[in-house]
């Protein structure tokens, strides 16, 4: 057999294997999810029409070989980059986190469905929350860069108090958060980043000691922010950032019989 021919059943073999699994449970750039959900909200003023937040899981049962992991991630679509420059007025940055665990239920009503699982209170406590935290940030007068993460690293070790909020809101390992919009004055121009997809995600993280069964039954919640960057104006109240919830769950994985669980 010639070398081409060799190199040749090499490269089919590798696009078969390819063709039946284009990722594995261990590669974290990327996501075969086992359940995923996707769901459209309003993030106005700045894109005229809907977002949608993508969201996934993958499983193992022996994770590490210390119990069962998940794998989660999540992106966002957008049908163009066309966002409004007129509502440009001045530096800003917009994130988005996702928190999953500790928290089940089923989204329905306002706050993308996010009232349905805690009542308009808590959703009302939490953007609060959120935004004082920026607001106190972008007050410092100090250099920062992703202020969201800040925030919610700060809420994550030191939890404030959400009078509305049954449980804790902040109780869980970790809340990935990524940058997609940068605008800035006076060009009123803004960067946003290229949509995301399976086989680019924009977080892909592991959760510890859960399976595919208790990771269905949570409600995963994203924090969107549109916040002033270190070098803008500072805003004048914590009312001038942008905070929305969007409450999301995945369905349970493919029909009984053909769980791709991998071992
Ligand atoms: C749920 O809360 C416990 C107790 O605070 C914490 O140790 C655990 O990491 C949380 N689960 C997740 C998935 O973050
Ligand atoms: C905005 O426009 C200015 C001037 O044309 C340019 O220097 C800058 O890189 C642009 N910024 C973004 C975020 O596109
Ligand atoms: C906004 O960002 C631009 C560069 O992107 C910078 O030149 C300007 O000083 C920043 N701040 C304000 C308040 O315009």
């Amino acid at each position: 057999m010639s070398w081409v021919l060799l190199a040749m059943l090499a490269l089919l073999a590798l696009l078969q294997r390819g063709a039946a699994q284009f990722c594995s449970f261990w590669n974290n750039d990327c996501i075969e999810p086992l359940a995923q959900s996707a769901v459209p909200f309003s993030f106005q003023p700045l894109f005229p029409d809907p977002i949608t937040l993508f969201y996934g899981f993958d499983a193992s049962s022996s994770g590490k070989g210390q119990g069962p992991m998940t794998k989660t991630a999540f992106w966002l679509e957008y049908q163009d980059r066309n966002i409004n420059k007129y509502a440009i007025d001045t530096n800003r940055t917009t994130e988005i986190g996702l928190r999953v665990g500790n928290l089940t239920g089923s989204p329905s009503g306002p706050n993308n469905g996010c009232d349905g699982i805690w009542g308009p209170g808590c959703s009302r406590d939490i953007k609060n929350a959120v935004q004082h935290g920026i607001f106190s940030l972008s007050s410092t007068g100090e250099r920062y860069h992703r202020p969201l993460e800040i925030a919610l690293s700060q809420m994550m070790s030191n939890p404030p108090p959400l009078e509305s909020c049954g449980s804790q809101v902040f109780d869980v390992a970790s809340i990935p958060v990524h940058e997609f919009i940068r605008e800035s004055v006076p060009a009123q121009n803004a960067t946003v980043m290229m949509p995301g997809s399976g086989y680019n995600p924009w977080q892909v993280w592991y959760i510890d000691d859960m399976t595919s069964h208790k990771q269905a039954s949570q409600v995963a919640v994203g924090i969107i922010s549109r916040s002033p960057t270190y070098d803008s104006e500072p805003p004048h109240s914590p009312d001038d950032i942008q905070v929305e919830l969007v409450c999301i769950q995945a369905p349970q994985g493919p029909p009984t019989g053909s769980s791709k669980d991998h071992d």
